[in-house]
């Protein structure tokens, strides 16, 4: 074709297959067969090989073209992605609104009331109006990235309209929820029955493994939606209220709620949150809530964040869903500390959409505070993500049958003694080398939030040990092909891909080493607490316990767990067979040193977790800049406890303020 009539042609049929991706994902309406849709998708892949333009990017061959990935990439968010506080009565809203109006000294906060969808959170990033990244919300700091499955989502615009509405933004980060509606899942769920795959267990599931697989073309099969709701980091234009930020959003042609309204006060939310629950039953998607949000941004700004939650934000939940089920058994599970855990195994129940048959009993004590015994018939509730649990047991549908469920004496796994320590509410198994102690030890090292390698669940963990390839997480840096091929299950491909994550996974970041190592309560902030104060595991190892308690939040038993552990002669070899093996953690990404490049700090009040100076030396370290005045070029105010007038600066000026919390989450600390 001649270069002119391309360049007619192509955005004609860019046009044209927009079109159609709309009748066919939004309005559930195709006009044209997939044949003819796949011969139009090629013509234009054709002249766009031929023919390459600034558009591409946009192009609706792009949300069609992308090739498997091997692996998600990490990203940053460029500001952090906050979750919301619960409410789950109108006095809890009452209390919310009340806080708010102290702190802002108002007497009326005007809000904006949404539905909250029960999807998966993500992060969209556009430059001059082109959609270059989008990523899961992951830990709030670091998601993963989806662009390309994201791109899949026919509704989701590539290229921000520019109407009549606000102008485009010359960087912004724009937030919404992937979610899948009810009708259109049921009817992927039956076809994946008849196909003979595992049904998903409900819309969040359905929608939350859609867009973390790693093949597009699998994704673009999934009746995937999304509703876009807030925004992070705008450049270049001025935006005043949230409800200014829904018409923006809406101007420039992404789907946002239409159930969204303005409530002049918290009265109207509360109203609201009691009709969106009435219209719940009735709707197309699930929801868990409404979300109630300060409508004026600098308000927002002004109220600033606790932990994770904006004190300017509340979901207000729908009560839980509960059932009635029995429970056939009370099984124990032994844990990577040796604590036992009991499980009510119960007859299969649907619970608001998920099909249970499991609860955490947590411990002996809570069993007989609630006295469930086996055999009795049981009230469960699930809320929102939170494992099922038994509420309580109906005691009229005894028949004198129950069994009372007594602690064994003696460890499931291994057979060796059960104990109970003063002051703790578990039995532990007292033998260091229980098998169930060291296959979980493994999972857990291998486990997302640790080292992350793929392809080493559950299973795999358990299988190796069986075989007795591996006795310690160390071992897994020895393991070779040839061993893993001799196993059931494994190819030669998945033997190689298991060899490679490993291989992988040996230049780990180390606050997620030291988490790794499954220390005695280490969770992951401690683990990244102890990075940032020893900065290598040699440091960590050499630490005494009056070292580790100048950590905040780091107390004498927590201290004494890390010095027994690197003291413990089997932990001794563990780690040698690490440095053996060349794994060596590393103290940062490659990139964080640029991590606040070009951002300015201003500190005011005295901060808890550390001292100023040291907060000074990381924002110098990743590229910050610190100063002792606020102005209208500082980026951030850090707020801690007792904040000056520079506090007060920064409010007059629109800065963006945060709190101790928000600061070490922006450090990645
Ligand atoms: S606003 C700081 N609005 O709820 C504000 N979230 O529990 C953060 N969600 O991670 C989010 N509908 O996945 C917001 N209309 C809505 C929402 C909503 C659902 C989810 C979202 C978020 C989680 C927080």
């Amino acid at each position: 074709m001649d270069k002119n009539v391309a360049w007619k042609r192509i955005p004609e049929l860019r046009n044209i297959l927009e079109y159609h991706n709309k009748r066919y994902y939004q309005q559930d309406d195709p006009e044209i067969s997939d044949i003819e849709y796949d011969r139009l998708i090629r013509e234009l892949q054709d002249l766009e090989n031929q023919y390459p333009d600034d558009d591409l990017a946009s192009s609706p061959t792009s949300r069609v073209g992308a090739a498997p990935l091997a692996k998600f990439a990490s990203v940053t968010h460029p500001s952090t992605m906050l979750s919301l506080a619960n409410a789950f009565s109108p006095e809890e809203i009452i209390d919310f609104d009340n806080r708010i109006k102290r702190l802002a000294k108002v007497d009326c906060v005007d809000y904006i009331a949404e539905p909250k969808l029960d999807g998966l959170a993500v992060n969209l990033i556009y430059e001059k109006g082109i959609f270059i990244r989008g990523a899961t919300r992951g830990d709030g700091i670091t998601g993963e990235d989806v662009t390309s499955n994201l791109k899949t989502i026919s509704s989701l615009p590539l290229k921000m309209r520019q109407d009549s509405g606000k102008a485009i933004p010359s960087f912004i980060e724009i937030r919404g929820e992937v979610y899948m509606e009810s009708k259109p899942f049921k009817k992927m769920n039956s076809r994946r029955v008849e196909e003979g795959e595992e049904p998903f267990a409900n819309p969040r599931n359905a929608a939350a493994g859609s867009l973390r697989q790693l093949d597009p073309k699998i994704t673009s099969r999934r009746p995937l939606n999304i509703f876009l709701y807030n925004v992070g980091e705008v450049k270049g234009i001025r935006l005043s209220s949230h409800w200014e930020v829904l018409q923006a959003l809406k101007s420039w042609g992404f789907p946002v709620n239409p159930l969204i309204e303005q409530a002049k006060d918290i009265q109207g939310g509360i109203f609201y949150f009691e009709k969106i629950g009435k219209q719940r039953e009735a709707l197309p998607y699930e929801i868990d809530g409404v979300v109630l949000k300060v409508n004026d941004l600098a308000l927002q700004a002004g109220l600033g964040a606790v932990s994770r939650n904006p004190r300017w934000a509340l979901a207000c939940k729908f009560p839980a869903t509960q059932e009635t089920t029995i429970v056939k058994d009370i099984i124990v599970q032994v844990g990577r500390t040796g604590a036992l855990t009991p499980v009510a195994i119960m007859e299969p129940v649907n619970v608001g959409g998920v099909v249970v048959s499991r609860a955490t009993l947590h411990n002996e004590d809570e069993i007989i505070k609630k006295d469930i015994r086996i055999g009795d018939t049981v009230i469960i509730q699930r809320a929102g993500d939170v494992i099922p649990e038994v509420v309580k047991v109906i005691a009229a549908k005894r028949t004198g049958t129950e069994k009372e469920f007594k602690m064994p004496t003696k460890c499931p796994e291994c057979d060796s003694e059960i104990v109970r320590l003063e002051g703790e509410v578990a039995h532990r198994c007292v033998n260091m080398s229980c098998p169930a102690q060291l296959k979980e030890h493994i999972r857990h090292f291998a486990s997302r939030g640790a080292l992350d390698i793929e392809g080493l669940g559950e299973k795999v963990s358990a299988q190796l040990f069986d075989a007795g390839l591996i006795q310690d997480p160390s071992d897994l840096y020895f393991l070779n092909k040839d061993q893993l091929l001799a196993l059931d299950r494994h190819g030669e491909k998945s033997a190689q891909n298991l060899i490679d994550s490993i291989k992988s996974s040996k230049t780990p970041l180390l606050d997620k080493f030291i988490f790794a190592l499954g220390i005695r309560n280490v969770g992951e902030r401690t683990a990244k607490l102890l990075a940032t104060r020893f900065g290598s595991m040699e440091n960590l190892i050499n630490a005494r316990i009056e070292d580790l308690t100048t950590i905040n939040e780091i107390g004498p038993e927590i201290a004494q767990n890390i010095v027994q552990f690197f003291h413990e002669p089997k932990n001794k070899a563990i780690m040698a067979k690490f440095s053996k093996a060349g794994v060596e953690p590393q103290k940062k990404a490659a990139t964080a040193n640029e991590l606040l490049q070009g951002k300015s700090f201003v500190f005011t009040g005295t901060l808890a977790n550390m001292p100023r100076n040291t907060a000074k030396e990381i924002v110098e370290s990743l590229g910050g800049s610190i100063h002792s005045s606020t102005t209208s070029k500082t980026t951030y105010v850090v707020a801690g406890s007792d904040p000056g007038s520079k506090l007060d600066k920064a409010r007059l000026l629109g800065i963006k303020i945060l709190s101790e919390e928000e600061f070490l989450k922006l450090i990645d600390r």
